[in-house]
């Protein structure tokens, strides 16, 4: 460079003064330069923060895996809070034999490790109408992915014993919510897994300490926190959860009720309204998320003219069964303006759809489940807003 940089030529403070020592942090957080990477609140979306949802910084992360402190929250009750010496969980209803475990006893069955998404059956839910919210925090970010350590629930379920009427089972959560949900009993024995440990460390309370139910590629409504109960039954037992809330109201009248998987879905996560291009026309990277509840991400599009053409992005990181996949596209940005879209296509061969696609089946008045194409248009100077074409 012509004119010297003071950041090189000058000594600077960090170089000057002995820095925290080990002592300083037991449990580290993050540096303060980082201070507005935090989960956010839409107020205006709940009565109170009580039985509220924040949203996961997606924008501000990169890779695959979200950290703990950054995970969004979905309280039906607040966040209950269970000393670990007080929690037991119970399996009653058609079994050779009930149990109750502590969390002592399930530390003494086989573990397993794996990483899956979760997303609410809402997220994108506000977007059904048109483009709502500035930022796919906020589109997006009811979403987190994370690495658990837990005990098939297969395991428990073998060690009471399911009769052979057993066809479902109820997971049953702690809280004042005390959110209820049922499963069948395939899936239960399928891949569920009851965990304590979120990123290798015990999970937060927020999301449900100290045990919740991963129940992979399904609706995170699912995903019982503070797991406090397993009955087996021999039919659904029509909770709430599953009736009057997290049904797809169709353009008939009735409702689609157990739609369980999320489907293939992604989302440009930079450039996005919150994380506009600011270095101006030159090299630029394009970067987001796709996933899908059927399995494994096998390709992503990303078109920069609204779909007119399309480019193939770059998987970069584990591809995974149920987990987030992180994409990157590299081009030259001209300085004119983009509409950016990302497609996933996964292992099914399944492609995700334009939101004028799902509104022309399942009709205007859904909620959840959308996992329609998300548009981001940006403006010269490198801004971006969230936008609707067709
Ligand atoms: N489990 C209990 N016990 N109480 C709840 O309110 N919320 C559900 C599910 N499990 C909930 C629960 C919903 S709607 C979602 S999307 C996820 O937990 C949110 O999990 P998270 O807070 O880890 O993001
Ligand atoms: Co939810």
């Amino acid at each position: 460079a012509a004119t010297p940089d003071p950041l090189i030529t000058q000594v600077q403070p960090w170089n000057t003064v002995l820095g925290d020592g080990v002592d300083v942090h037991p449990y580290g957080m993050p540096v303060k330069y980082e201070s507005d990477v935090i989960r956010r609140n839409v107020p205006w979306l709940t009565a109170d923060s009580v039985s509220s949802i924040n949203f996961t910084p997606l924008h501000a992360l990169d890779g695959i895996i979200t950290p703990n402190g950054l995970c969004f929250e979905r309280h039906h009750g607040g966040a209950a809070e269970i000393p670990k010496e007080d929690y037991r969980l119970m399996i009653n209803g058609l079994v050779d034999e009930p149990l109750v475990f502590t969390l002592d006893d399930l530390m003494r069955f086989p573990r397993e490790n794996r990483i899956h998404f979760m997303e609410c059956a809402a997220n994108s839910g506000m977007e059904w109408a048109g483009a709502q919210l500035n930022g796919c925090q906020f589109t997006h970010g009811m979403i987190h992915n994370v690495m658990y350590t837990g005990v098939p629930l297969r395991a428990l379920l073998e060690e009471a014993g399911v009769k052979t009427e057993g066809k479902w089972i109820l997971a049953e959560g702690a809280d004042a919510a005390g959110m209820t949900r049922s499963i069948p009993i395939e899936k239960a024995l399928d891949d569920c897994l009851v965990a304590f440990k979120m990123n290798g460390e015990a999970l937060r309370k927020e999301q449900g300490y100290p045990v919740r139910l991963v129940v992979p590629g399904w609706e995170g409504n699912m995903w019982v926190k503070w797991l406090r109960r397993i009955e087996v039954g021999d039919k659904p037992w029509e909770q709430r959860e599953e009736t009057s809330k997290y049904t797809d109201l169709m353009p008939n009248g009735k409702a689609r009720k157990f739609t369980w998987v999320m489907d293939a879905k992604s989302v440009i996560t930079n450039p996005s309204p919150q994380a506009p291009i600011t270095h101006g026309p030159g090299r630029t990277v394009i970067t987001g998320l796709a996933w899908s509840g059927h399995g494994t991400i096998k390709r992503v599009d990303v078109t920069l003219d609204g779909g007119v053409n399309w480019h193939t992005a770059r998987l970069s990181g584990p591809s995974l069964d149920k987990s987030l996949h992180r994409f990157y596209f590299e081009f030259d940005w001209d300085g004119s303006p983009l509409l950016l879209q990302s497609r996933a296509i996964d292992e099914t061969g399944y492609v995700q759809p334009t939101k004028d696609a799902l509104r022309k089946f399942r009709g205007n008045n859904s909620i959840y489940h959308n996992n329609g194409i998300q548009t981001w248009s940006v403006n010269k100077d490198g801004e971006a807003e969230n936008v609707e074409i067709s």
